[in-house]
């Protein structure tokens, strides 16, 4: 059972790092006129209300992309900022994008889009709000992500954000990352994970950058979104990183230090 759900910390301090780092990288990806491929393994529904019952009881936003908009984190042209107006211009002033709806802003329409998503509401709500734009799969990320690595084209990027409540993800993730980049070895593979107090991320972060030294990890901490909330930060660990993400995630951890 999925209880998970993403409506209740969209755009937290964590959403702030993953989609500043993912619009980034679709930016720069986009920038040469060759088609790629976006896929991703948990898509959630890609469209969420700031001021929505689920936003506002937990307030994770104020301290996420609120202040990032408030104190200039982000400049106008910022891909995640171009992304958010675009959404805004569409869905109204408290919207927010979802991966999927970041990445549908920033490629173009002949690029291909695969999300997947487990949880049957979820689901129909990502069909909904995607429309023809995606090819939305109820089922398995990871199974989705097997089958169809190396997609067609095969310049692209595979996004896997996980809700980490099945505490085998980690066991199984440096296995699952390793097949993905053998299978595709031109993707670039973002795998967002919490950094928890208890530091549940750590052997499998071993692992990951063992078999992956040149891959990029940023980690940024943040305060716990309430006391006692187990998260400590953000982690990103991206398997052929674009040329100069290093520097927009140390441009991140200033704006936020
Ligand atoms: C952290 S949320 C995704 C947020 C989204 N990537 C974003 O940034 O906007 C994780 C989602 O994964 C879904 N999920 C959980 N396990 C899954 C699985 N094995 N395969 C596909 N989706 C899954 C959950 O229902 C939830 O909607």
């Amino acid at each position: 059972m999925l209880s998970y759900q993403h409506a209740y910390h969209a755009g937290n301090a964590a959403d702030l790092h993953k989609h500043a780092l993912l619009a980034w990288m679709l930016d720069y990806l986009t920038v040469k006129p060759k088609p790629l491929s976006y896929l991703e393994t948990h898509a959630g529904r890609a469209l969420y209300d700031l001021a929505g019952p689920e936003a506002l009881r937990t307030g994770e936003a104020e301290a996420g992309i609120t202040r990032a908009l408030a104190r200039g984190w982000l400049a106008v042209d910022h891909p995640l900022a171009r992304a958010i107006a675009a959404t805004r211009a569409q869905h109204g002033a408290t919207a927010y994008p979802g991966s999927p709806m970041i990445a549908a802003h920033l490629l173009r329409r002949t690029d291909p889009i695969h999300l997947a998503e487990l949880h049957p509401a979820e689901a129909e709500a990502l069909n909904r709000t995607m429309g023809r734009r995606a090819h939305v799969h109820l089922e398995d990320g990871f199974a989705m992500a097997n089958r169809l690595a190396p997609p067609e084209p095969r310049r692209g990027l595979l996004l896997i954000d996980p809700s980490w409540e099945v505490k085998a993800d980690y066991a199984r993730m440096p296995a699952f990352v390793d097949r993905i980049a053998r299978k595709w070895n031109v993707g670039v593979i973002a795998l967002w994970y919490p950094l928890l107090a208890e530091a549940r991320h750590a052997e499998m972060l071993d692992s990951l950058a063992a078999a992956h030294p040149d891959a990029l990890r940023h980690e940024l901490a943040f305060p716990p979104a309430r006391e006692g909330h187990g998260m400590i930060g953000s982690g990103m660990f991206v398997v052929n990183p674009p040329y100069g993400l290093a520097e927009e995630a140390a441009r991140l951890t200033a704006c936020i230090a």
